[in-house]
């Protein structure tokens, strides 16, 4: 498959189907609702959607069951991150190839627009049409117990108080797990239930959601090591100054490497009993998130 191709036209997709569900910029509070389009809309990969969209066609769903889910995951994504840049959390300047929200509009204003981002979230969730094994109770729990005190925000909690800390193996990889591969694992999942997948083919994808989650983190804090700013369009080499805890930091960078590769061939083993057609996208996801570059 044309990987490239693929990404971009689901990009696309993603991109109409948010900018319909977002309070247009110059309603009111105007501030806000620019402050919200201007993180939402400033480029970011779309991962989590498209992880989304390509496990509920690898489960015969279609693409216009899972976007409501898809566009709820990449506000709450958004919002994690306008959160996670401010100065009394990672204090970034740069996202998404551009200043950062509380740059541009202010502490408050962020701090208002990743709490909007985050209740959006909720109301696209309800927009869903649910398939007969999952109703909305259930998915909204799924989206809620992912963004949750005991996933993500535990993972960020967990990430601040280890800064500075000598983290141990066990102690990262809870960090990991929980503010990053639970919110990943939660978009295979959602895309799963948008196509009636059995129990199965659910425990299936939500194992390659893990392994992929995980190896997803470590390359970030590869790339934080290894790349530009410029070309993460986000401030390089910063994990190391604020003594974050991450994986070249308590393993060493090739340990980090051989760690991804191992997850991520872990996660491709985890769909072999989907036909090799249906599940083509998310292997290719799978290789394209080892290999990035940014
Ligand atoms: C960055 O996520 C934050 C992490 C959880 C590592 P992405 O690398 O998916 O960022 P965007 O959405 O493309 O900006
Ligand atoms: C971010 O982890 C995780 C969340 C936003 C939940 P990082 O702090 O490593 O993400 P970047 O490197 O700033 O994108
Ligand atoms: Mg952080
Ligand atoms: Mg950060
Ligand atoms: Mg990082």
């Amino acid at each position: 498959m044309n990987l490239k191709a693929y990404l971009r036209s689901r990009q696309l997709e993603i991109d109409r189907t948010l900018d319909r569900y977002l309070p247009k910029a110059n309603s009111k509070p105007a501030t806000l609702h620019k402050a919200m389009r201007y993180s939402l809309f400033a480029g970011g990969k779309r991962l989590r959607p498209i992880l989304c969209l390509a496990a509920a066609e690898a489960c015969r769903g279609s693409i216009r069951n899972a976007l409501p889910l898809a566009c709820a995951l990449e506000c709450i994504h958004t919002y994690s991150l306008v959160h996670d840049d401010l100065p009394s959390m990672d204090d970034d300047d740069f996202r998404r190839g551009r200043p950062t929200c509380h740059k541009v509009f202010g502490d408050g204003v962020a701090v208002l627009a990743g709490d909007a981002l985050l209740t959006v979230a909720f109301e696209i969730v309800s927009k869903a049409r649910p398939a007969p094994r999952y109703d909305m109770a259930t998915l909204l729990r799924e989206i809620a117990i992912a963004a949750g005190s005991q996933k993500l925000i535990a993972g960020q909690v967990a990430d601040l108080e280890a800064e500075g800390r000598k983290a141990s193996r066990e102690q990262l990889r809870y960090i990991h797990e929980n503010k990053t591969a639970a919110i990943l694992t939660a978009s295979v999942r959602l895309g799963a239930m948008s196509a009636n997948a059995d129990s199965k083919k659910l425990s299936a994808i939500t194992n390659f959601g893990r392994g992929l989650g995980l190896a997803f983190q470590i390359i970030d804090d590869i790339l934080d090591v290894t790349q530009t700013s410029e070309m993460l369009g986000k401030s390089a080499g910063k994990d190391i100054a604020a003594k974050k805890a991450t994986y070249p930091a308590v393993i060493g960078l090739e340990k980090s490497r051989v760690e991804a590769r191992r997850l991520t061939r872990k996660a491709h083993d985890a769909l072999s009993s989907f036909r090799s057609d249906d599940a083509e996208p998310l292997h290719a996801l799978a290789n394209y998130l080892l290999e990035r570059e940014y």
